[in-house]
Parts: C-alpha cells; sequence; structure tokens
C-alpha cells in the first residue's frame, strides 16, 4: 500500500467518523454568515476538517492543479471563493488586486501564516510562533543577502557549478535533471550558509530533506507511515546534525580556525539580537533549517522547468545559448563569472521569469485574517485563512494573453503589470532569497547551455505538484555535449 493509498484509508475513516457533524457544522457556518455584518465570498466548505483538501491535492497529483482554482473561478467568482484546505476554513483571492491588498495589509488586516503542519514540524525552540521566529529571520538575511556578500557568492557558485557538471553531467549521455540540480542547489546551500563542502557530509542533510518538505505541506495526521510523521522525524534528523556544527563552528571560532564572516552561521554566532544577547544554539539550528527549506526545493524546480522549456523549445534554446556563449567567449580561459556577466544575462533571466509564470515554483503562500473585515463586497472573519494563488494571475489571460505560450518579451521594459506576476510573492513577506536564486539559476544555465543540447526522453511528461511542482519523473533527458 502506498502512503497516499494509506493516508486515502486513514481519511476515509475519519470522514465517516466525522459525518454526522456536518449538520450541526452547516448550522455553525450559516448562522455565523449571518452574524459577521455581511456575506462571505461564495464557494463550499466541504466536509468538516477535510474540507476541499482531497480535490485540492488530487488535482495538483493528477498534473493540473489550476483547475482546483479555475473550476471555482468559473463556479463561483473571478475574484474571490472560500474553500476548506489542510483543516481550515479558506478564503482564496485571484486577482492582481487580490495580490495588492494582501501584500499591502499585511500585520495591519492579515499576517503571514503556515498549516500546522510547519509548526509541528518546525517547533520553535525559543516557544514562540514559527511566524515570530521567521519575522527575526528576516531581520538577519539582508546582511547575507546584501550586493556585496552576493558578489563574493558568485565566484563559489561559478566554481561549484563547473565542478557540478565534471563530475555529475560529463560523459553520461542520459541523466535525471531533477536529483542532480537538487544536488547542486543544496551542495551551494551547504557551502555557503556552513561552510561545508565534503559531498558525504551534505549527503546526510540531503536526504533527510526530500521526507521534510514533502512533511511541510501534507495532511497533519501523525501516525506512523504518513508523509507528516517522516517529515517530522526528518526535521529531528537535521537539527540533531545542525547542532553538532554549530558546536564545532563555535570552538573554531574560539580557536581563530574560523572567521565571524565566512557564511551565514558565523554571522549568526557573532551577531547580537535585539536585546543584546547571542543567540542560542537550537536557534540558530532553526533559522539555518528554515533557509535551507526555503531555497532547497524552489531553486532547483525552477532550473528543472527551464531545462525542460529550452528542450521543447529550440528557438528559445538558440537565444538562450547565444547570450551565454558571447559571454563564455568574453572569458579568459578558468576566468570566473563576474557581476558584469551576470548584469548581461538579461534574456536569460527573462526566460527564466517566463518559466516561473508558467510553473510557479511556490505555487501560492498562506495568511490569516488578524480582524473581521470586508474585500470585494465579501466578509472576511478574524481568524480565517486566506491564500493567493500565483497561477490565478499567472495564468489569466486578462494579464497574460495567450497565457500558455513562453514569451520571454513578456517582461522586457517595464515588465507585467504590478501584482500580476508573483513568483516571488510581494510586499513585506516578498522572498529575501531572489537575488541568491537569480546568481544560481543564471550560473546553472550560463554553464548548461555552454556544454550541452538536451532532448526530453518522455515527450509528455507532466509537470505535477505534490505538495510542490516538480517534474512527474524528475525530467530524464539524453545530452549532446558540444
Ligand atoms: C526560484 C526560487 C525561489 C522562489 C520562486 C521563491 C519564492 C518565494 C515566495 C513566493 C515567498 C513568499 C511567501 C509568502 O508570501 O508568504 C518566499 C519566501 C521566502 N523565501 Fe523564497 N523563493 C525562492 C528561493 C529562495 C531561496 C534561494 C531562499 C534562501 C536562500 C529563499 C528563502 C525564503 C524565505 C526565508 C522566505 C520566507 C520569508 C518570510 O517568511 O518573510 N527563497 N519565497
Amino acid at each position: 500500500m502506498t502512503t497516499y493509498d494509506m493516508e486515502f484509508l486513514m481519511l476515509s475513516v475519519l470522514l465517516l467518523s466525522t459525518l454526522f457533524l456536518t449538520l450541526s457544522f452547516r448550522l455553525f457556518t450559516f448562522k455565523y454568515k449571518r452574524t459577521n455584518g455581511g456575506y462571505l465570498p461564495p464557494g463550499r466548505l466541504g466536509f468538516p476538517f477535510v474540507g476541499e483538501s482531497f480535490e485540492f491535492f488530487s488535482k495538483g497529483r493528477k498534473g493540473s492543479p489550476e483547475k482546483f482554482i479555475n473550476d471555482r473561478i468559473n463556479k463561483y467568482s473571478s475574484e474571490i471563493f472560500k474553500t476548506s484546505l489542510l483543516g481550515e476554513y479558506m478564503i482564496i483571492l485571484c486577482s492582481s488586486a487580490g495580490n495588492k491588498f494582501l501584500f499591502s495589509n499585511e500585520d495591519k488586516l492579515v499576517t503571514s501564516w503556515w498549516p500546522r503542519s510547519v509548526e509541528k514540524i518546525f517547533p520553535s525552540s525559543l516557544q514562540t510562533s514559527t511566524i515570530e521566529e521567521s519575522k527575526k529571520l528576516r531581520k538577519l538575511l539582508p546582511a547575507f543577502f546584501k550586493p556585496e556578500a552576493l558578489q563574493r557568492y558568485l565566484g563559489i557558485m561559478d566554481l561549484m557549478a563547473r565542478r557540478h557538471f565534471d563530475t555529475s553531467w560529463s560523459h553520461k549521455e542520459e541523466v535525471i535533471v531533477f536529483p542532480l540540480v537538487k544536488n547542486y542547489t543544496f551542495s551551494l546551500a551547504c557551502r555557503l550558509f556552513l561552510s561545508i563542502e565534503d559531498p558525504n557530509h551534505v549527503a546526510k542533510f540531503s536526504d533527510p530533506f526530500n521526507d521534510l518538505v514533502f512533511g511541510v505541506i501534507s495532511i497533519p495526521i501523525n501516525l506512523p507511515g504518513t508523509r507528516f510523521n517522516r517529515g517530522i522525524k526528518a526535521a529531528r534528523t537535521v537539527k540533531i546534525e545542525l547542532i553538532k556544527i554549530i558546536k564545532q563552528r563555535k570552538k573554531d571560532l574560539l580557536e581563530k580556525t574560523a572567521t565571524p564572516t565566512q557564511d551565514i552561521l558565523s554571522h549568526m554566532l557573532t551577531t547580537l539580537d535585539d536585546s543584546g544577547q547571542f543567540m542560542k544554539e537550537m536557534d540558530i539550528a532553526d533559522k539555518i533549517l528554515g533557509l535551507l527549506v526555503g531555497g532547497h526545493d524552489t531553486a532547483s524546480a525552477a532550473i528543472t522547468f527551464i531545462m525542460k522549456y529550452l528542450a521543447e523549445l529550440p528557438n528559445i534554446y538558440s537565444d538562450v545559448f547565444k547570450e551565454q556563449r558571447e559571454i563564455a567567449e568574453s572569458k579568459e580561459a578558468g576566468e570566473l563569472l563576474n557581476w558584469e556577466d551576470i548584469g548581461k544575462m538579461k534574456y536569460s533571466w527573462n526566460v527564466a521569469c517566463e518559466v516561473m509564470r508558467l510553473a510557479p515554483p511556490l505555487p501560492g503562500a498562506f495568511r490569516e485574517a488578524l480582524t473581521d473585515f470586508t474585500y470585494a463586497g465579501f466578509s472576511i472573519p478574524k481568524g480565517w485563512k486566506i491564500y493567493w494563488s500565483a497561477i490565478s494571475t499567472h495564468k489569466n489571460p486578462k494579464y497574460f494573453p495567450d497565457p500558455e505560450k513562453l514569451d520571454p518579451s513578456r517582461f522586457e521594459g517595464s515588465g507585467p503589470a504590478p501584482y500580476t506576476y508573483v513568483a516571488f510573492g510581494g510586499g513585506p513577506r516578498m522572498c529575501p532569497g531572489k537575488e541568491y536564486a537569480r546568481l544560481e539559476i543564471l550560473v546553472f544555465v550560463h554553464h548548461v547551455v555552454n556544454r550541452f543540447k538536451w532532448e526530453k526522453i518522455l515527450p509528455d511528461e507532466k509537470i505535477i505538484v505534490d505538495p510542490l511542482p516538480m517534474m512527474a519523473k524528475g525530467l530524464p533527458v539524453h545530452l549532446r555535449p558540444y
């Protein structure tokens, strides 16, 4: 029996046993609709606890995640509908106005919210909420992602990309792209966040990471065999490993065999927090884990999708190749990529953005209503969760005519209208790793197109969302080296 079947079985039992509550629940929600001074948005709340989670997840697993949203946009409203997901009442906003509203009202009407599974998988060692901790993490990040720091990482990224292609791609006729790319982005993170280079040590983290990420957006049933249960165990394993590294680094800093600026770990160990204290080991482990999770599958999914579309669209490939070959030819043998080179990769970045429009690596994110408020004429009760969904604007022909067509020129000039392209989110919670991701993606594209052409082995391989978007079989390709 697969994990999915097990979860299905357990949920079916849960469903049956809670079915008799449905009627009373309905009465409650009906009453709620009247007492909150207005009407809730249109939509279905589905069964208690489970709501419409099954349909939401199964559409993603079948490769058509947009169907859940589009069906409801067609049935209810192009702006807003209600549903119930992951055990929560949920409002889904579907327009650029909705994105603007959410991104501009952070910590006023709404605040960031993550499913209960996240809180369980990453319990904060400081007894505060994960949200509080993520706010502290945001404060720390500018020092790590400022332009001078990024320029320093660029050379390391370039060196590591060369090594990655030499060891994992050269002399191979076929590769499966996604696991290799994950290895590239994860090794970069281990090197730049923790100064870990030994591939065996990197594997100690990366192996449990898949379980961790799968557990993050899963139905929170903590029973042996469920994704959620495996996610909790994986997070524990990674944290134990992180604590060992932190202890060793503290020693190395004292003995001056490590420097305070060598990576984000040293930075966290030597920076005082708001209350003038050094951060505790567990706290640092939480923060590094947050960063590794935020940057792990997102950037590798983006790179994998870029390779998918470049395989399918030879004209786009040839324009990217032209841009990258010119840069490669302008360099001395062995000379590393520099900041000006990245500035010249405009077309390649437009292609990457357009790929992330069609296949956003993070399909959306959650907020919680801090108070009762009204949006688009509907009332949103305090405590309800709100989800912004990238595909609802990315694939809307009103904002992106002929939305399924990959057309990098959409990003020329001032680019798409505000709040329509939201692959990195927007407002105060916009992705802090965007520039870091841009560098690792462009460095990868530079090397892959300068070394290879490739063809998909499975012409009809789908993009599935489970829980994050990925190629159903990891994108196996035939490589044609130059
Ligand atoms: C193509 C790659 C990436 C994409 C598409 C992406 C997308 C996003 C999006 C949409 C959000 C906003 C979520 C929200 O509105 O609540 C976000 C947040 C975040 N991202 Fe990224 N991300 C990427 C890469 C990275 C990388 C490389 C890192 C770290 C090195 C990172 C770290 C984070 C963190 C820590 C947050 C949470 C910020 C907060 O809670 O305030 N991301 N990302």
